[in-house]
């Protein structure tokens, strides 16, 4: 018998529900729900570092994997059961040239790169959990709704181990080619639905409530359970030190409360002694969590959160025809469901919420680039964020700071040849709609006759 359980998190309802079972929200209330532990009866072990001796063992794919190679912390499998493609083989690393950026100290800034994973972003950590959950009930076809980086996920699970199909519903004309191109390459059914991100969301989940179709989106709990383990790997790469501050970009908001989730879960089981700050960034041109914490002072509030002001909140965006809008489209997210799992997040890690336009966005996404860490826009949400509570003075220059970076580089490699080209009908098409009128950091090819002498002279030699 496991001695893991589905819970409602709202608190007055709390309803518990068998592991067994394939839900995204209460039944009962309509709530998110939790993947829970009844930790008595699991071996976890009694300090972080005992999970260091797997490494020596990584012939085991369950060592192997960055995600279950923490399994007692996401005890819902046996080890059977587990659907692994070696996800998670990301660490924690220093980055000096990033943190002067941000007016930081040496030795205070690391950049946690999750584009190294298999699908080129932080959602195998995540993808692993649902595939292993879906193989739990049986599941024989799977679908989510994606800006791109969840479907390129689970079409290479779905892929890799011929468990399930997998049907995805991307935006139609939201979605950046790289993205695209691995649904197709490995083999996903793809619908490019009219409409953007949240109207795709808002179908699938219909059509999963009414079809025998397994949803892997962030409303899925076991997915969650696996996005906990990029905190684990950050906590492994200070020696199991806490930093004092971890910031990450929001969209669906899944990432910001797996990770509020592990530390509570952490602190809970004594394993870490404080828990540490969480900054979440949003892009300014999809900004609700922002909007609702900063100007509508939303919080957690013990989960009686104010539910009608975010429901007024959202028929006015609907009244008023306002759509989310952002270059960081990953993060172009009207309506994040993982919503009250982030206010609880919030609440649990003493933490703030930021927006940053984009022409910050795209700025640090090319600086962070320039040192050595390609990764998409949504991940320069993160380092402008870093920038920002700097001159606000919230994140000291002597604070130590873990930046995740979600996606890879490769995801949009439109947009990053638009910022570096100086060609001005590229940069009208792609960049000023979204307010982008500077490129300060670019890296724009030159274009030369095939003549040896002239290449010589383009070649700057005599620089
Ligand atoms: N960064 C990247 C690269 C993403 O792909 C996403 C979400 C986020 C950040 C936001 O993470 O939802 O946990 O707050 N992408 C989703 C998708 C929505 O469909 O691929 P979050």
């Amino acid at each position: 018998m496991t001695a893991a359980f589905q819970q409602c998190i709202w608190p007055d309802c709390g309803a518990t529900y068998d592991v067994g079972q394939i839900l995204t929200s209460c039944p009962e209330c309509g709530s998110l729900l939790d993947v829970r532990y009844d930790w008595d009866r699991i071996a976890v072990p009694d300090s972080l570092s005992q999970f260091e001796s797997r490494w020596s063992d990584r012939l085991d794919p369950l060592n192997f994997s960055g995600v279950w190679r923490f399994r007692e912390l996401l005890n819902f499998a046996d080890d059977e059961q587990i659907v692994t493609i070696g996800e998670g083989q990301t660490v924690l690393q220093k980055n000096d040239a990033v943190a002067a950026l941000c007016q930081m100290k040496p030795s205070r800034l690391y950049l946690q790169y999750e584009g190294l994973n298999p699908s080129g972003s932080f959602k195998d950590n995540g993808m692993t959990a649902a595939s292993t959950h879906a193989r739990i009930v049986g599941a024989k076809i799977t679908a989510c709704a994606s800006t791109g980086n969840t479907s390129a996920s689970l079409a290479i699970y779905a892929g890799v181990s011929g468990l399930f199909r997998c049907i995805v519903f991307v935006g139609s004309g939201k979605i950046a080619y790289g993205k695209l191109s691995q649904a197709l390459d490995y083999g996903a059914r793809t619908l490019q639905i009219r409409g953007d991100f949240d109207d795709a969301l808002a179908r699938v989940r219909e059509i999963c409530a009414n079809h025998p179709v397994y949803l892997c989106n962030s409303v899925n709990p076991f997915r969650l359970e696996g996005q906990k383990t990029i905190m684990y790997r950050i906590l492994e790469g200070l020696g199991w030190e806490v930093p004092d501050w971890i910031v990450v970009p929001g969209g669906n908001l899944g990432n910001s409360s797996a990770f509020g989730k592990a530390f509570l879960e952490l602190k809970q089981l004594g394993l870490i002694d404080r828990i540490p700050r969480l900054a979440i960034i949003n892009a300014a041109g999809a900004s609700t969590l922002d909007e609702l914490v900063n100007e509508h002072g939303l919080l957690w509030n013990d989960g009686q959160t104010d539910r009608n002001a975010v429901g007024t909140f959202y028929t006015d965006m609907d009244s008023s025809g306002a759509r989310a809008s952002t270059l960081a489209s990953a993060i172009e997210i009207n309506r994040p469901v993982n919503l009250e799992k982030a206010l609880r997040a919030i609440d649990a890690c003493n933490g703030v919420v930021r927006s940053v336009s984009d022409q910050e966005i795209i700025d640090c996404r090319a600086l962070i680039a320039a040192h050595g860490f390609g990764c998409e826009p949504a991940s320069g949400a993160t380092i402008a964020g870093v920038r920002l509570l700097r001159e606000e003075g919230l994140i000291a220059a002597d604070d130590r700071v873990a930046c995740v970076l979600t996606g890879h580089q490769l995801k949009d490699p439109d947009l990053t040849v638009a910022y570096h080209t100086d060609n001005p009908e590229l940069h009208a098409k792609k960049l000023h709609p979204a307010g982008v009128t500077q490129t300060p950091y670019a890296n724009a090819p030159i274009v030369v006759d095939n003549d040896v002498d002239t290449i010589v002279a383009a070649m700057g030699l005599s620089d």
